[in-house]
């Protein structure tokens, strides 16, 4: 089976792509490298250096690739940044899945893995978060994949192709010295804590200690990056018996304090925290219930605790102190 990775050059896709490889998929990635890295892009995977704003330049890819599947992780994924710039993600995330969605279809394309997100929970009614909680996002980039579930929902109606929307929850960790998370700029709690125990930066600044949480700052569900490659292996085999959604975390929620006081076990380094506002857009806690993708198909995290996530993260980041630059040069 040959499956097309948009954002397989990206922190969570490239995993997903060496996951694919190793399970004998023949895989074909697609990615601008605005955010994803070359180097990421897996060796045996054959590599398409396209904009998903370019319907045109998609469907010839997928007529020249005729891929049986899709894995589309390639997306704008800031919940901050969507509030300050709702366009970004409201027109052009939402027009570029419609792009692929509509080649999908054209080309028969019958199976679509989404990368979704917990953002879609904004103001949840219980904690653990499961699939029958409502739909509230916490921020245009919450809904704009939204309306890209809602979307696949239509065309599983319509009989056009069968869909999994995978809920993420924080995602985090290094798969392999290799592979690891570096995003310009950088914005996700945990490299910048990493960034400050490296000595690159002075200190974290942690965003809002007011929050209905019990150390007041907000709670969050971290999950390894490999568990969630496993994931879509899971889903991708299983489509053939008909679309699911699923969330994604580990259940266990950590708060922004806890994280910081992980990581300084984890590293042996101080780290240097200090109080600022809060940053608009953020939930105060998402802590994901993932017993449906553990009954259905079985799925099990390999890293369920919080300290060796961190030590895979930094495992990378001592190796690569710059990133993939080292690597591109
Ligand atoms: N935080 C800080 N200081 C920082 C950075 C983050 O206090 O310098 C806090 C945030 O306010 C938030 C928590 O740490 O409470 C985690 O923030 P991240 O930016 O690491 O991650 P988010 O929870 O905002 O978002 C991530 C992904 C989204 C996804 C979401 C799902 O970036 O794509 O998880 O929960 F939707």
């Amino acid at each position: 089976m040959k499956v097309l990775v948009t954002g397989g050059a990206g922190y969570i896709g490239s995993v997903g792509v060496r996951e694919l490889v190793h399970e004998g998929y023949e895989v074909v990635v697609f990615d601008n490298l605005s955010q994803g890295h070359r180097a990421a892009v897996h060796p045996e995977a054959v590599f398409v250096e396209g904009d998903l704003r370019d319907r045109e330049f998609v469907d010839r890819t997928l007529a020249e690739h005729s891929p049986d599947a899709i894995m589309h992780f390639a997306s704008k994924s800031l919940v901050g940044e969507s509030m300050e710039k709702p366009f970004l993600y409201l027109d052009e995330n939402v027009r570029c899945g419609i792009n692929l969605m509509r080649s999908a279809v054209e080309h028969d394309v019958g199976r679509f893995i989404l990368s979704s997100t917990a953002n879609l929970f904004g103001e949840p009614d219980s904690i653990p978060i499961d699939e029958e909680e409502s739909i509230t996002p916490g921020s245009p980039y919450g809904e704009s994949k939204n309306i890209l579930e809602r979307t696949l929902r239509w065309l599983d109606d319509l009989d056009a192709l069968r869909f999994a929307a995978l809920r993420y929850f924080n995602a985090a960790g290094a798969a392999s010295e290799d592979l690891g998370e570096d995003h310009d700029p950088e914005t996700h709690l945990l490299p910048i804590v990493l960034e400050v125990a490296a000595g690159k930066r002075d200190k974290i600044e942690i965003y809002g200690d007011d929050y209905d949480t019990r150390d007041g700052t907000c709670v969050r569900d971290y999950i390894h990056v490999q568990d969630l490659a496993q994931a879509h292996i899971l889903s991708l085999e299983a489509l053939g018996d008909g679309s699911r959604v699923y969330n994604l975390g580990n259940g266990d929620g950590y708060s922004v304090r806890e994280v910081i006081d992980t990581a300084r076990r984890v590293t042996g380094v101080e780290i240097p925290a200090e109080v600022g506002p809060r940053r608009p857009g953020d939930p105060p806690k998402l802590v994901a219930s993932s017993e449906k993708i553990r009954s259905e198909l079985g799925w099990e995290p390999q890293y369920s605790e919080l300290d060796e996530i961190i030590a895979s993260a930094w495992a990378w980041h001592q190796k690569h102190p710059n990133g993939y630059d080292e690597l591109e040069e």
